[in-house]
């Protein structure tokens, strides 16, 4: 039995999405009520040992309001007494990098430090901006406004969602990359203007985008890591996708064709 959290979310509900499509049991967990679905929260622990009763890999996605280690630590310790056997974590690319007086992705690199040192068998998922990304911005691109590209000028391997969740899978399902840490970026390198001037062919609408620098007004531990892809840190592309898939990672573009209704779609 595999406990995916964040099933209703970018990743998880891709790797919900493959999951049915193979047969494989699983629970999907959210902090609501859904038919078939596990009810959780992190920031509960009676309601995390519920959700663990049975299962033997969890798919770990946390996005803690205020960036901790805190919702991994408390699944991990619910993992553990429930006798769960692996957990394979969503973490981000660059956790652990020191940047300008701080760490990139502290908050991911604990959590990373905490599973590893568990005894727990693991796989640790790092990829870079999800092309998805752009649905973030649907009303502003529909309404003909700027959109902020916040890591400037840099370039990034963008990684397509349903690659990180394919691989997600393949690290549930398999022992073969137990231990495994993937920095799994799509195949090539993009700025933001990029990705904008894909998505403006393929919407066959303008995609305008305005540079106002790195947003000082969020989390410290998140300013650093987009200052860090700012400064071209993201800058690499690895053959993880490819490695794991045995096939190379879809292209930004190919994701922005296969989800033009999205955009058309009021947000
Ligand atoms: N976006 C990027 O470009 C990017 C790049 C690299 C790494 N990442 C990492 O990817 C992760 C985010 O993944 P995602 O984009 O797939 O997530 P997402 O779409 O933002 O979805 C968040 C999920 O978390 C669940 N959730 C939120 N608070 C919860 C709580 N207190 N207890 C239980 N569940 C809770 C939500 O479920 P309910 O609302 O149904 O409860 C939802 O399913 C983050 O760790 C981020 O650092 C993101």
């Amino acid at each position: 039995m595999i406990l995916v959290t964040g099933a209703t979310g970018t990743i998880g509900g891709h790797v919900v999405r493959l999951l049915i499509e193979r047969g494989v049991p699983f629970r999907a967990m959210s902090r609501r009520e859904r038919p078939g679905g596990v009810r959780a929260d992190f920031d509960d622990p009676a309601s995390l040992a519920r959700a663990v009763v049975g299962v033997d890999t969890v798919f770990l996605v946390t996005v803690p309001p205020v960036p901790t280690a805190d919702h991994d630590i408390a699944l991990l310790a619910a993992a553990r007494a429930a006798g769960v056997r692996k957990i394979v974590k969503l973490s981000a690319i660059g956790s652990g990098e020191r940047f300008d007086g701080g760490t990139v992705g502290a908050w991911h690199l604990a959590a990373e430090e905490a599973i590893q040192a568990s005894g727990l068998a693991w796989t640790m998922l790092r990829p870079p901006s999800f092309g998805s990304n752009f649905l973030w911005y649907r009303a502003l691109i529909q309404a003909g406004q700027p959109i902020p590209a916040l890591t400037g000028d840099a370039r990034q391997a963008v990684v397509d969602p349903r690659d990180v969740a394919a691989v997600a899978v393949a690290a549930m399902t398999s022992d073969a990359h137990d231990g495994q840490r993937y920095d799994l970026t799509g195949p090539e390198l993009l700025t933001f203007a990029d990705q904008a001037s894909i998505l403006e062919r393929v919407l066959g609408r303008p995609v305008e985008i305005t540079d106002a620098g790195a947003p000082d007004q969020l989390p410290a531990g998140v300013i650093t890591g987009i200052r860090w892809a700012r400064a071209g840190g993201a800058a690499y592309v690895t053959d993880h996708v490819r490695r794991v898939l045995g096939r190379p990672g879809g292209t930004f573009e190919q994701w922005a064709r296969d989800h033009r209704e999205a955009f058309a779609a009021m947000p």
